[in-house]
């Protein structure tokens, strides 16, 4: 049982909960991610550790709610328990001292590229950190993005909060006025990933995606994470999250990502018809 300490809203829809797993705490690096179940009989959801303490034993995700399973979760309060943490799994994040960093984290995506961009501020690079998304109220961890940053710029789609535009918009500012940064890490919604991958092409940048794919058991065995990088079959789970951005084959990505939307919006709407009546953790 992994209980949960903490929940904070930070923003419509995205939760951040701090959640008791010391082993995990202990051991755990920037990139690295856990497979958790809410329930008994829940669906196994893959969650970025975005932060750990160690002497406390305790671990920070941040959950989004967009399906059943991220719905449950986003309303878990402290007090109850997950039924189950497995990790830390993953690749973690190669950090070295490239110069210059930049790091971009495209709306929720901003939970997943703040400890990656954390550990490559402490390996000696300088960072400059982009954070997008749609309007003012879905910026998150802008005070931490700009702690671990030494520079930080903010773009809303709506021009509501910071420069108007995508997050490739700016990185294209960054590029044609300071000249190419040694390598980039961009993390959210695929079509995103697969933008700045096109930014970074032409002038050879080296640039990193973590690629969230559905997921099953995390350790290689069922396949159903894999993806095709650089024309290998690759599994998320165990050779990534984190591959070269310009390697990777977004269209069968985002194709295979749609595999269960209609499955997984009819299971939403059942489980909203009936968590007016139920307590959400009996759903
Ligand atoms: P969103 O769709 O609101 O986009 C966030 C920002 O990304 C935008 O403000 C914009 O700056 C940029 N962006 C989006 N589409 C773009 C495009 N075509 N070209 C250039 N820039 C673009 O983001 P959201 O709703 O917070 O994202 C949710 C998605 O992110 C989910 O699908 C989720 O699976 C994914 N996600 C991925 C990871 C990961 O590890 N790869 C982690 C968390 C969430
Ligand atoms: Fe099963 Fe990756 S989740 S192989």
């Amino acid at each position: 049982m992994y209980r949960i300490i903490e929940t904070q809203e930070l923003a419509p829809t995205i939760t951040r909960l701090t959640v008791e797993a010391p082993l995990v705490a202990k051991k755990r690096k920037a990139g690295n991610f856990v497979i958790v179940r809410a329930t008994p009989t829940g669906e196994r959801i893959p969650l970025t550790i975005v932060d750990s303490d160690p002497e406390k034993g305790t671990i920070v995700l941040i959950v989004q709610a967009i399906g059943k399973t991220t719905h449950i979760i986003s309303e878990l309060r402290a007090g109850y328990h997950f039924e189950d943490v497995v990790g830390p799994l993953g690749e973690p994040t190669p950090v070295s001292e490239f110069g210059t960093v930049v790091c971009i984290g495209g709306g929720v995506g901003t939970a997943v590229i703040y400890p990656i961009a954390r550990a490559l501020k402490a390996a000696g690079n300088r960072v400059i950190s982009i954070v997008g998304a749609r309007n003012r109220e879905l910026i998150i961890l802008e005070d931490e993005m700009a702690a671990v940053s030494d520079k930080l710029i903010v773009t809303t789609d709506d021009g509501s909060y910071g420069k108007k535009g995508f997050v490739t918009d700016a990185l294209q500012e960054i590029i044609d006025v300071q000249g190419k940064p040694d390598a980039v890490y961009a993390i959210g919604p695929f079509p995103m990933m697969r933008a700045v991958a096109d930014v970074t092409r032409e002038p050879d940048i080296r640039t990193w995606v973590s690629l969230n794919p559905i997921m099953m058991d995390g350790t290689g065995m069922c396949g159903a994470c894999r993806v095709s990088v650089g024309g290998e079959l690759k599994f998320a789970c165990v050779d990534g999250p984190e591959f070269d951005a310009h390697q990777v084959n977004f269209d069968e990505l985002i194709a295979r990502n749609q595999t269960y939307a209609g499955p997984e919006q009819k299971a939403l709407e059942t489980w909203k018809n009936r968590v007016e009546t139920t307590d959400c953790r009996q759903l």
